[in-house]
């Protein structure tokens, strides 16, 4: 069997995640891709940190080590942040080496450009788990939903958020305890405030958008609102009135234009939304052709979002053992106008 290499960047709860299953998955793999896989660099950023379950020998916190090595095929990017993962990213790409990321952050503001180099260069570039962690949408969205045209992209996209007015609601827990936890559990950003101020959820708005309605919609383009502002009293107010408070992403294509949105609102508690608890996320989309189809798991979380990213890695796999990577990066775009929410 061919053995395909790869270089791991970030070894923190998906980088982890991602190191784990691949060793729990390694003989199933084999038997699936019909090639070997093995990580055979981790980068990360202070090699002396304590680390269970990874031979140290294999750390590094030099990106040169990784970049030259002319046997590492793939690159797995989840260190998270613009910067330096674009760099990285940008030059794995040029080096013919295939990439899959889990970076949201990093697909909304320069998803183009990325997806322009893969393509020049013939590559994969992959990032299933940028949106809802463990459920399969981008490439449902790309692939088998490309027959349709999109109109609404509705739902839950952020599971720090979701835990955490999941236990305001239910267990009276307060807003700062309920953060502690998520980020304890690994759901919640290095920096919260991407979750609680609706950040993250824009992003993955504007990723989804973009694919869902075939055209190029940013961060920059999405209104954002977060949960910060929800007082116990909210929630009091909420349950009285037979409803939940939700952190809702909402993106339509109208004749208008597209029109995304992330921001609390509260529905009615029979509403299949407000079914979805702790850090599980949820998202309905509707076509021309399919009608509606909902999508519900786990949306954060260490194995959940190597779920998604080991999808990917067995895709470029099969790829490179097929010679047909580039395949499934490429992306044409539309002009559509895009409308301000608050308008
Ligand atoms: P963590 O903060 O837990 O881990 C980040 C890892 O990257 C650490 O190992 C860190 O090294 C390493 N790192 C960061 N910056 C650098 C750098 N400049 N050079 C070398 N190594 C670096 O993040 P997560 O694992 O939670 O998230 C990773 C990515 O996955 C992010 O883009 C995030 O948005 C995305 N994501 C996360 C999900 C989740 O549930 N957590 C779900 C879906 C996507 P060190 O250990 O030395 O500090
Ligand atoms: N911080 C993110 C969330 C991770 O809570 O949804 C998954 O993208």
């Amino acid at each position: 069997h061919k053995i395909i290499k790869a270089g791991l960047l970030g070894f923190g709860t998906v980088g982890a995640g991602v190191y784990k299953l691949a060793k729990r998955q390694k003989e199933e793999m084999e038997s699936k891709t019909g090639a070997r896989f093995e990580i055979t660099r981790i980068l990360v950023r202070d090699r002396n940190k304590e680390r269970k379950g990874v031979d140290p020998a294999l750390l590094t916190d030099q990106w040169e080590e990784i970049i030259m090595d002319d046997e590492i095929e793939l690159i797995i990017e989840v260190m998270g942040g613009i910067e330096p993962a674009r760099t990285r990213i940008l030059e794995a790409l040029h080096a013919g080496k295939n990439v899959v990321t889990a970076n949201k952050d990093l697909i909304a503001e320069h998803g183009r450009e990325l997806l322009d180099a893969a393509e020049e260069h013939g590559v994969d570039f992959l990032f299933e788990a940028a949106v809802a962690g463990g459920i399969p949408i981008i490439r449902p969205m790309k692939q088998c939903l490309a027959a349709n045209e999109i109109t609404e992209v509705v739902g839950i996209m952020n599971g720090t958020t979701n835990y955490i007015l999941t236990k305001m609601f239910e267990d009276g827990m307060d807003f700062e305890e309920a953060l502690a936890k998520a980020t304890e559990y690994g759901y919640a950003e290095a920096d919260p405030t991407a979750d609680v101020e609706g950040l993250d959820a824009g992003r993955k708005a504007a990723i989804l958008s973009s694919i869902a309605f075939h055209s190029r919609v940013t961060f920059q383009d999405v209104y954002t609102e977060g949960i910060t502002k929800i007082s116990s009293r909210d929630i009091s107010y909420a349950k009285e009135f037979g409803s939940v408070i939700k952190l809702l992403s909402v993106a339509h294509n109208t004749e208008g234009g597209i029109e995304v949105a992330v921001y609390p609102m509260l529905i009615d508690q029979n509403h299949p939304l407000a079914s979805v608890r702790d850090s599980f996320n949820a998202v309905f989309v509707h076509g021309d052709a399919v009608d509606d189809v909902m999508f519900y798991g786990r949306g954060a979380g260490e194995f959940p979002t190597a779920s998604a990213v080991m999808g990917d890695v067995i895709d470029v796999i099969r790829d490179i053992q097929y010679h047909c990577t580039g395949r499934i990066s490429c992306t044409c775009y539309r002009t559509t106008k895009i409308k301000d929410f608050r308008d």
